[in-house]
């Protein structure tokens, strides 16, 4: 009768018995005991959170630090990055703060400068700044407009920019751009700046991909859906819930396939393959990650 061992040194052997029978299985493939994003330094935009809890890149920058990076988590909000810090440290990782707004390129250009003198290098560039404005062309101004647009999708090219020569000068690395299903899916709401800002990341995505291809570094956007993360409660409280935040989750807990949101580690895990040498053959893709709800709505 196979059995299966316990112990993880175990895990690549198939031990036999006295008479030639297999004495144990292992019940799945895993990995190497190794730190997935061992010996890589990764950026992190908006690696604080805009509330209590865990926001998407929260959760990516400390999973990326558990993983073995090093990690420079950038914010606007010097004490959401702390926290973040904070929790990376009391878990003996690697982080350094850095207060920068994504939407300015002297910002964005000494963020890059940093990373290398703190860390010698950047493996990672994971662009995860973005903020929610409601309303069509009609409810929207001009001034909302221009900063959705500026944070949402120029901090990517400013980032882009800062961070492409550094990469291609040290023969590779990998970038991950959050998107949104928003940007190709109506999801009820009308917020036209954050939907066309998240479709732009596609082909923004795209294009990197294809120019740097041939440099070694990859190009990935992921596509969360309905996420159950800090950033939703202030935005689409009204939108969804008539104000109630309690009625706007259990609204947009029914409208998934799955009968709830996900939340900030599913879209972290995502990440974490696209930035590690695992996703090494893949690039100008995008990864949804909506427990289903463009499958639902396509
Ligand atoms: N929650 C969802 O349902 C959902 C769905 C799809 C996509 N997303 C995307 O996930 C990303 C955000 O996830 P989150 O959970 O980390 O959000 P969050 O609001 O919790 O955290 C974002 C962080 O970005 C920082 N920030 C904002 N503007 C900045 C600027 N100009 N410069 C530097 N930092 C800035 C904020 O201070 C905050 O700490 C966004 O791109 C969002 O569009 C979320």
């Amino acid at each position: 009768m196979p059995r299966f061992s316990p112990d993880p040194r175990h895990r690549f052997r198939t031990n036999k018995g006295e008479n030639g029978a297999v004495a144990w299985l292992q019940p799945h493939w895993s990995p190497p005991i190794a730190l997935r994003l061992e010996n890589k330094v990764a950026i992190v935009t908006g690696a604080g959170s805009s509330g209590p809890g865990w926001g998407n890149g929260k959760a990516a920058a400390v999973l990326f630090a558990r993983e073995g990076a090093s990690v420079l988590a950038v914010d606007v909000n010097e004490e959401a990055a702390a926290e973040t810090a904070s929790i990376i440290a009391s878990e003996g990782g690697r982080c350094t703060v850095r207060i920068v707004d994504v939407t300015r390129a002297d910002d964005v250009e000494a963020m890059a400068a940093a990373c290398v003198d703190v860390y010698g290098r950047i493996d990672i560039l994971h662009n995860n700044v973005g903020i929610i404005g409601l309303g069509g062309p009609v409810e929207t101004s001009e001034q909302e407009w221009d900063r959705v647009n500026d944070v949402n999708l120029k901090s990517m090219f400013l980032t882009c920019k800062a961070v492409l020569p550094r990469m291609a000068a040290q023969g590779g690395g990998a970038i991950v751009n959050i998107s949104s299903v928003a940007g190709i899916r109506h999801l009820g709401v009308d917020y036209v700046s954050y939907s066309v800002t998240k479709g732009a990341i596609i082909p923004f995505t795209r294009s990197v991909a294809m120019q740097y291809a041939d440099r070694g570094i990859r190009a990935n956007a992921i596509l969360p859906g309905f996420m159950n993360t800090p950033m939703i409660v202030e935005p689409l409280r009204d939108a969804y819930g008539a104000g109630d935040v309690d009625r706007m989750i259990a609204v947009r807990d029914a409208m998934c396939p799955m009968g709830k949101m996900g939340d900030a580690w599913d879209v972290a895990y995502a990440a974490l393959f696209l930035a590690s040498d695992e996703a090494k053959y893949i690039t100008g893709a995008e990864l949804v990650v909506d427990g289903g709800l463009t499958c639902k709505t396509g």
